[in-house]
């Protein structure tokens, strides 16, 4: 049975508008769940074993309810481009080589190496279309001890002659085919029904995913509104919607009963934003890949405050870091400026509702998850910012600032994921 103590100063989101600060208290964990924070040690848990980070900084683990794993090798590439053009130019043609067993094999090595060294402990993944290569990045990232959902991406359109598959039913088998061979053989990885975005997968593809996803009960991730074009072709290629989200919501696949995630979501309308709230979908906010794209800026102040369920999301590699520490400082950036430059009626982002998004927000998706409340599973990372601290006493909060700003991927000194010690 694994239960532990651990010690530092710990910071965990309350809601939206508060974060909870505690100096130099104890954080108590037994099987994989937080027990809670205290500031004298209970004599219940007297005997549990104490890590002592000192004057460290303990806090969840961070979500990144967005990133494609196979976009890692071409990071910073082509971003003087627009999000269809770069698809074309770049992204479809890095993600063909994913054919290559030894070639997936190599890259996500890489990729997972790159992840599990940084702040975040939850993913939500897009693979490629391609059988056996998803599978040796499921059973990488489950080696790994993150937790994830990684998706088969569905494409049997405007893929180009290297990455589409054949029809919708080949789609399909290929799609059944993963979900058996992986049946009950991870712990901390799930798959996930990925229809990339509407161009890429046909009506009688989205039809039949409906199925799919209701048989083996599967949540969805897909793409929504992210820049002009592709809404106005999405328009043309499913007539009957009157609202891009509707043309997901016309095959089911969109939110109820199965969990789903919507990237980008820069140009949502009302009734696109109702229809989100009433499904119950949560919104991938990537503000990198959305400032490098040239996308535009989605309002997530305004999403939040208005109670849609909202996460945060590197979108590697139309961003270009995985660290959700920079996510939060971009959001925060770019609602700056579309405050000032756009609309004055949504107020920018604080840092706590940055850091909710990073922890609560998209940690709902997983479950019980972005918290140390008592029976949050435990996920946690330890932040050495000794070097950013000199002479000055600072308070809880301004070393969060500081940290969101500031640190890089080698402050993370230490990183459980589900009472699990990873380093
Ligand atoms: N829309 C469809 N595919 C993609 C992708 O790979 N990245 C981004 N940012 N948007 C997409
Ligand atoms: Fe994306």
């Amino acid at each position: 049975m694994n239960k532990f103590i651990l010690k530092g100063n710990i910071i965990y989101s309350k809601n939206e508008n508060e974060i909870n600060f505690y100096e130099a208290s104890y954080l108590v964990v037994k099987d994989g769940k937080s027990q809670g924070v205290y500031n004298r040690i209970p004599e219940e848990f007297i005997n549990y074993e104490i890590i002592d980070f000192e004057d460290k900084i303990i806090m969840p683990g961070l979500v990144d309810l967005h990133i494609h794993a196979p976009q890692y090798n071409f990071r910073g590439m082509g971003l003087d481009l627009e999000l269809l053009d770069w698809l074309n130019t770049y992204t479809f043609k890095a993600e063909a080589k994913f054919k290559d067993l030894s070639y997936a094999k190599r890259s996500y090595k890489r990729f997972v190496d790159y992840i599990r060294r940084g702040p975040n402990t939850r993913f939500a993944i897009f693979a490629t279309l391609h059988l056996d290569p998803t599978i040796i990045l499921m059973d990488m990232m489950e080696e790994s001890g993150l937790v994830s959902f990684i998706g088969k991406v569905n494409m049997d359109r405007n893929g180009g002659a290297e990455l589409e598959e054949k029809d919708a039913d080949e789609s399909i088998k290929t799609t059944i085919s993963w979900l058996d061979k992986i049946k009950g053989k991870y712990k901390n990885t799930y798959p996930i029904i990925t229809p990339r975005f509407i161009p890429s997968c046909s009506d009688e593809l989205l039809n039949k995913l409906r199925k799919v996803k209701n048989e083996y009960k599967l949540p969805i991730q897909s793409h929504l509104s992210e820049n002009l074009g592709e809404i106005d072709w999405v328009k043309d290629l499913v007539p009957k919607s009157d609202f891009y989200g509707e043309a997901y919501e016309l095959f089911d696949l969109f939110g109820k009963e199965n969990k789903t995630i919507m990237a980008h979501c820069v140009y949502s309308n009302d009734k696109e934003q109702k229809l989100m709230k009433d499904n119950g979908v949560f919104i991938a906010h990537c503000p990198d890949s959305n400032t490098n794209l040239t996308s535009g800026i989605a309002p997530a102040g305004k999403y939040l405050r208005n109670g849609q369920k909202i996460g945060l999301g590197s979108d590697i590699a139309g961003g270009v870091h995985s660290s959700i520490f920079k996510a939060m400082a971009d959001a925060i950036k770019v609602s700056k400026l579309r405050y000032r430059l756009v609309d004055e009626s949504i107020k920018p982002l604080s840092i706590e509702e940055a850091f909710y998004m990073a922890t609560l927000g998209g940690g709902e998706f997983f479950g019980k998850v972005g918290s140390f409340e008592k029976d949050y599973e435990f996920d946690a990372i330890v932040i050495d910012d000794s070097y950013l601290l000199e002479e000055d006493e600072l308070t809880l909060r301004q070393r969060l600032e500081r940290i969101i700003y500031i640190s890089e991927d080698r402050d993370v000194v230490s990183k459980f994921v589900r009472g699990e010690r990873l380093f």
